[in-house]
């Protein structure tokens, strides 16, 4: 598939108001709002305040049920099957807490797995529950030979990050989907660094729950994302929380929950920024995730290689297929001393610390590294500004 040409690349930065003001390194934090998303957003704040926030609502119903249609587009998925919540966190831990575990149960995940999602396994621990972490391979990615082994019917979870926050390792997601399959563990894919920035396909992965965020790899706005849950595990979900969305008060003692992943998400929720995330979706639809996928492949791997020629720099991502995360650290200087640096030069990047991974981190020795992240829209010239600041700090 074709990367963007560099027209077509100047065209969409230019649809992008933030490309104006700094070299953006940080897509994997927060990416850059196109400007029909901002206008989503915005306009119906507007909207909010000029008529009222529950009449605009009712006056946006259509296209806010046509955010369902959008992310089922995107993932492969079934209207029924997705929850619009705050964030990915949030949706996954609507589903985690819902699986009804018992002393005894395991839960096996990846190395690298999201330190928030290790918090909620941890927590379960103490109920008797344990928590494995499934050994990598020579690349550093989940080994699927290992968790063919480990699997057996006492595990209850298989949680992966496809890509983790700490760099551009793309877990082999299919092949763990084709492995977990028929054993009756739940697999979990947390997916929140890989929506938006490649094509995604839940059917063709085999996950049974899938979390994303809104303004990482999709161009969002914050503060709002989506869980997609299979529909044969929906109604065996209970959500640890239910209000009168959730669910319906049909008699005096009695409620009765909603049959769809709905149940999963709460009545007072981020309008316009479901809105936004609608028309983000829709542009990153249109582009083509192949050719989005495509372009970051290209800028990452040149971001890596220009990075490598610095004395003292290594780049720190695992695995076999990476993707728009590039971290590394240097010899000398640390990583928050060379985060500061690029901002000073209005330079947008990041820091990555062993809270957020720490299986992987610990076993690498590594504390803090310096997280940059690509998207279509970063320039060869940006690369070359980012490589001579760093460079520079680090001489
Ligand atoms: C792998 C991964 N999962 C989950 C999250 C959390 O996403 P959110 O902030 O939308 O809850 C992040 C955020 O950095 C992440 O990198």
């Amino acid at each position: 598939m074709t990367a963007f040409s560099a027209s077509e690349v100047s065209r969409l930065r230019e649809e992008t108001p933030g490309c104006a003001h700094a070299a953006h390194f940080n897509h994997a934090g927060a990416s850059l709002m196109p400007q029909i998303v901002i206008d989503a957003t915005v306009g119906h704040l507007m909207r909010e305040a000029t008529i009222g926030g529950y009449e605009a609502a009712d006056e946006a119903d259509v296209r806010l049920e046509a955010t369902y249609h959008s992310i089922a587009t995107l993932i492969n998925a079934n209207r029924t099957e997705l929850a619009v919540v705050e964030n990915a966190t949030r949706g996954w831990d609507m589903a985690f807490y819902a699986i009804p575990f018992a002393a005894g149960d395991r839960i096996l995940t990846s190395a690298s797995e999201y330190g928030s999602n290790v918090i909620s396994f941890l927590q379960m621990a103490e109920r008797g529950v344990s928590v494995e972490v499934i050994p990598t391979d020579e690349q550093g990615q989940v080994s699927v030979a290992h968790l063919a082994n480990m699997l057996d019917d006492c595990v209850k979870v298989v949680a992966i990050s496809h890509m983790p926050t700490n760099g551009g390792l793309i877990q082999p997601a299919a092949e763990i989907g084709n492995v977990v399959k028929g054993s009756g563990a739940i697999y979990i894919l947390d997916a929140c660094q890989t929506v938006g920035q490649m094509p995604i396909d839940v059917k063709a992965i085999g996950c049974d729950v899938l979390t994303a965020t809104s303004q990482k790899y999709l161009r969002g706005p914050r503060g709002v994302g989506f869980l997609y849950v299979n529909e044969s595990l929906i109604e065996q979900l209970t959500p640890p929380f239910l209000d009168n969305h959730a669910a319906t008060w049909t008699a005096r003692d009695t409620i009765e929950i909603r049959r769809d992943a709905r149940r999963f998400e709460n009545w007072e929720s981020y309008v316009a920024g479901k809105l936004g995330m609608r028309a983000a979706i829709d542009y990153g639809l249109q582009l083509d995730l192949e050719r989005i996928w495509a372009t970051i492949d290209i800028q990452a791997g040149l971001l890596r290689a220009r990075l490598s020629s610095i004395p003292g720099i290594t780049v720190q991502d695992l695995g076999v297929n990476k993707g728009g995360i590039v971290t590394f650290t240097d010899e000398r200087v640390g990583a928050v001393e060379i985060r500061n640096h690029l901002a000073a030069n209005r330079i947008n990047a990041t820091t990555s610390s062993i809270f957020s991974t720490r299986f992987d981190m610990e076993a690498r020795g590594l504390t803090k590294l310096v997280r940059t992240s690509v998207r279509y829209l970063t320039t060869d010239e940006e690369i070359e500004r980012l490589i001579e600041s760093v460079a520079a700090v680090t001489a």
